[in-house]
């Protein structure tokens, strides 16, 4: 099984992204869960993936809290997408699961140096403050990482928080910059690709009819997640964004895209947190993301309903 530390602000699409993983341990061997502040502050989103952990009855998962806010800029959240628990949707309960002591910033630092160099991913599924935190405090793990396989970042889609801009990268944008400057193999899903993985009534119940715990807590997320994309965009389901990382890592073959330059914009008010992609190879920068385009949408929802049956 591939090592990975996940980190990530859930957020519904998170906790899919999350249950998938933990429940594929032949797959993904999860070493940890880093979380961070975005699409709720970071007290609710270590709440919830240790919520998570518990549903997915994992709770051998050690859950770290890292970064409250962006490495320079104030924090913006997304309760309008995820409601005020980050989660809203089903009955939430206050986890027994404990929150590790250690800082998860630290902990992504001392899992690199501990483990063999090139057998660790990173899956960043928020904003980009804990990795780009730990690259610049050990500069020393950066050789050391397998691959960074990131939700973010938009190219023909565009924006879903301004126009220009996804969230996760918007939030952060010099984070963003760091990570893509780091020169590690990275993979990117942007809303490109995950605007395809749409949950449509019919997937939606098929996670129901599971009849276990995880599908039907999932279901009831996904109810609530759904109705922002389709209210506001006129979509025919909500975007599973972050479940795209962890469906990449087990079946890589449901995924097209294209290596390419990209480029993260720090400095303009009007384009703050763009994902400058040359698609075209219209430069000569050097290609530094596996930019990803497509997706096998009937494989994807049938990977993630098949690995929660086994929850
Ligand atoms: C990203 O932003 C968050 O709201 C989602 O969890 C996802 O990671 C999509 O833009
Ligand atoms: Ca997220």
């Amino acid at each position: 099984a591939r090592k990975v530390i996940i980190d990530t602000d859930p957020g519904q699409d998170d906790a899919v992204a999350l249950l998938l993983a933990l429940a594929s341990p032949d797959d993904v061997n999860v070493l940890g869960i880093t979380c961070v502040a975005g699409n709720v502050p970071l007290p609710l989103t270590h709440k919830n993936a240790r919520i998570i952990c518990e549903v997915a009855g994992r709770t051998d998962v050690p859950v770290f809290a890292g970064r409250a806010a962006p490495l320079s800029r104030p924090l913006v959240t997304a309760e309008e997408v995820h409601g005020k628990t980050g989660l809203d949707g089903p009955e939430l309960f206050e986890p027994t699961l404990p929150l590790q002591d250690q800082d998860g910033v630290a902990f992504i630092i001392d899992t690199l140096r501990r483990e063999p160099a090139g057998t660790v991913t990173l899956c960043p599924l928020g904003p980009l403050s804990n990795i780009a935190a730990a690259f610049q405090a050990a500069p020393d793990i950066m050789e050391r990482v397998q691959e960074v396989v990131l939700m973010g970042g938009a190219y023909f889609e565009v924006g879903n928080v301004t126009p220009a801009a996804e969230f996760n990268i918007y939030v952060d944008p010099e984070a963003a910059d760091i990570v893509l400057k780091s020169g590690i193999q990275i993979t990117m899903m942007p809303l490109d690709v995950t605007h395809k993985a749409l949950t449509t009534r019919p997937r939606i119940e098929a996670l129901r009819a599971l009849g276990n715990r995880a599908g039907s807590f999932t279901a009831e997320m996904l109810d609530f997640f759904e109705r922002f994309d389709m209210e506001k965009y006129g979509s025919d389901g909500g975007p599973l964004h972050d479940p795209c990382v962890i469906a990449y890592l087990i079946q890589p073959e449901l995924f097209s895209g294209r290596q390419v330059n990209v480029e993260i914009e720090t400095q303009s008010e009007l384009t703050l947190g763009m994902t400058v992609a040359d698609w075209w190879g219209v430069t000569t920068r050097p290609p530094n993301a596996l930019f990803i385009g497509d997706l096998d949408a009937e494989g994807f929802f049938t990977l993630i309903t098949d690995r929660l049956a086994r929850l």
